[in-house]
């Protein structure tokens, strides 16, 4: 394949030729699947659309799960690994276990991708994607998603533990958090209206509700009939009382008002230097629309692996060298179910579907077509009877 090397990052590189040119080959772009996936954006949105018109909610939990992604050693995918019996990835980390949600909207998305334009698209990127159609769908800005990101090979769960701030961090932590990701207080204040949308646990604002004096006594004690002083941890709360499923700027009327739900929200208007900020983004939606995108930009731009680093994940929740290992692991959707007996090669259309094999791991695959190697099926079997039969799963040999 001829390498062409546009004259611009030529000149860049020549420039940057001491510092080992690694500025230019760790830059994102906007064109990147131009040719290698034209629907991609398309796709993602498709699914998208789905998702939040089944759960309103699921857009901020795909949102959610891009940030804590991306402040875990940037945006590589690594959240999406599942733990396995040698490995203990960042899922079940404090900030993520319990309440980290769409993993299974992902593993969809990234199904419909692979579909179109098998390994190619990472799944880093189609979690950037997706948070930023997730805000949109919910009447939020949109902003041009730099893409090129590959997926890790590894996942932290300590540095998940420690790099992500909680429901409980004050105003000099949540700034320290975000400075520790070259973003700044403005940034930080811009990227906490993503709390106009979605829901906390009981959990995580009793104390704020119970403690602290600066929230109003009458959403104060709203609160607490539904969140009990102890027990019923799990009880869901929206972030905005105002519109919890509309993303608006609302969050900020209600800091003003004193009516964050979070103890870290409240922390932006608290008589301190973020005060100016909320009250500017509280009565004009277009700054805070626009500096909430150009901070996603920055956000979705913190350490991608790019070039030949990391990899184009085939699963979202395992590594490929995994995949490889294991010949069971065929949980994407192209694959072939090898069947006793001679073989023809028989296309079924399928939906959702969830298979289970002989060592109990369970297969979701979605997709159109099922690529079977079977023996002496007919095209209209029913999917139970295949169940029923000795399923040996192998991967295709490019696979
Ligand atoms: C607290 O909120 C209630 C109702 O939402 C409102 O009537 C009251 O004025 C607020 N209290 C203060 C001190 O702002
Ligand atoms: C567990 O997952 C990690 C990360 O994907 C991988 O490196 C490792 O090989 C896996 N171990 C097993 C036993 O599958
Ligand atoms: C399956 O098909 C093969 C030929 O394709 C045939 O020889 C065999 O008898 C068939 N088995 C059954 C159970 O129908
Ligand atoms: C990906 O697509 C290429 C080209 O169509 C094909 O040769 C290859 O087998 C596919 N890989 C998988 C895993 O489906």
């Amino acid at each position: 394949m001829a390498v062409t090397f546009p004259r611009r990052a030529l000149a860049v590189c020549l420039l940057a030729l001491l510092a080992g040119c690694s500025t230019v080959a760790g830059q994102l772009s906007s064109t990147f699947y131009k040719k290698k996936c034209s629907n991609l954006e398309s796709i993602v949105l498709s699914a998208m659309t789905q998702a939040v018109n089944n759960e309103p909610r699921m857009g901020a939990s795909i949102l959610r799960l891009f940030f804590h992604d991306c402040f875990v050693n940037g945006c590589d995918g690594s959240i999406l690994l599942d733990d396995n019996t040698t490995f203990t990835g960042e899922k079940n980390a404090g900030p993520n276990a319990n309440s980290v949600r769409g993993y299974d909207v992902v593993d969809t998305i990234k199904a419909n991708v692979e579909a179109a334009c098998n390994a190619t698209v990472s799944c880093a990127d189609i979690l950037a994607l997706a948070a930023r159609d997730g805000v949109v769908l919910l009447g939020g800005p949109t902003w041009t998603v730099k893409l090129g990101r590959r997926d890790a090979t590894t996942a932290s769960q300590s540095a998940a533990n420690s790099n992500l701030p909680g429901p409980g961090s004050s105003l000099a932590q949540l700034r320290t958090f975000f400075a520790n990701k070259n973003l700044n207080a403005r940034d930080l204040t811009a990227l906490s209206g993503a709390h106009t949308i979605g829901q906390a646990r009981c959990v995580n604002f009793r104390s704020h509700i119970y403690n602290d004096a600066n929230i109003n006594a009458t959403f104060a004690a709203q609160l607490q009939q539904s969140c009990p002083s102890s027990g019923g941890d799990d009880t869901l709360a929206p972030l905005d009382l105002q519109t919890p499923t509309a993303f608006d700027n609302a969050y900020y009327q209600n800091l003003v008002a004193q009516k964050g739900l979070l103890h870290s929200d409240q922390e932006l208007f608290n008589g301190v230097s973020q005060e100016a900020l909320v009250r500017r983004y509280s009565t004009g939606a277009a700054a805070f629309n626009a500096d909430f995108a150009g901070a996603m930009v920055k956000m979705g731009n913190i350490s991608p692996l790019t070039g030949s680093n990391g990899e184009i994940r085939l699963n979202c929740r395992k590594g490929n060298a995994e995949k490889q290992r294991n010949s069971l692991l065929c949980s994407l959707m192209q694959f072939r179910v090898q069947l006793k007996s001679e073989l023809n090669l028989l296309l079924v259309d399928l939906g959702n579907l969830k298979l289970n094999n002989l060592d109990g791991i369970s297969w979701i695959i979605n997709s159109d077509i099922l690529e079977l190697e079977a023996g002496n099926l007919s095209a209209d079997f029913e999917i139970s009877e295949i169940l029923n039969l000795k399923i040996e799963c192998t991967l295709s040999e490019n696979f």
